[in-house]
């Protein structure tokens, strides 16, 4: 069984797929962390284009660490340059296509619940439950902030700059898969919006 969670930064994703998957019994993949990583492996590999060296790479995710050509680089994806540069990355569909390979592969075996921003409706089209969170953009950029230990303003301005890079590029655009159940979390706890999408897996079983 696979559930899909999309929607853009802040919205809660990580922190509720994550928690679903634990609830569930179910691995977690969060497919934002492989744009992160392929992004150190761009910065890393002069002179190849982001797409050859994500797929010379070898990019692990466990459930709390990612490792890249087996160096656990977990702390150096959370950095907002690495962000910026993943979110640059990701509008190239040959970049793309060798990370939604890498994705359908680990989602063809087993129960996940796999989050991103075009999980619902590129790389697992088929999945029993999508779901697309949204949130207010200065309730986000709260979150972030107070996650990041930042400035709520820079982490508003940069979030913006994503948000438009991904609901704007031609290829794979940020939206609302066909099907899938639109929550806002502006106004509702994690828990919240854990046990509603655990409604949702117990309606589709
Ligand atoms: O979710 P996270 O902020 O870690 O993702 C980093 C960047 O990777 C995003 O800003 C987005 O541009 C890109 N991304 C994507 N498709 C995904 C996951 C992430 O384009 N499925």
């Amino acid at each position: 069984m696979v559930v899909a969670i999309d929607g853009p930064a802040g919205a809660g994703k990580s922190t509720v797929a994550r928690e679903l998957a634990r609830k569930l019994g179910f691995r977690y993949l969060d497919t934002g962390a492989m744009y992160r990583a392929a992004a150190l492996a761009a910065e890393r590999a002069a002179g190849r284009t982001p797409a050859q060296a994500a797929r010379e790479a070898t990019i692990e995710l466990t459930d709390d660490r990612v490792l890249l050509n087996g160096e656990d680089v977990t702390e150096l994806l959370r950095r907002p340059e690495t962000a910026e540069a993943a979110s640059r990355i990701a509008t190239d569909p040959e970049l793309r296509a060798v990370l939604v390979e890498k994705q359908r592969q680990l989602l063809a075996q087993g129960d996940w619940v796999a989050e991103g921003r075009d999980v619902g409706t590129v790389v697992a089209p088929g999945a029993d439950v999508k779901v697309f969170l949204v949130a207010d953009a200065l309730e986000r950029a709260r979150r972030r902030a107070f996650e990041l230990g930042r400035d709520v303003d820079a982490v508003l301005r940069e979030q913006e700059l994503r948000d438009r890079r991904d609901a704007e590029r031609p290829h794979s655009p940020l939206r609302a898969a066909d099907g899938a159940v639109v929550i806002d979390t502006t106004a509702l706890s994690i828990g919240e919006v854990v046990e509603r999408i655990a409604a949702l897996v117990e309606r589709a079983r």
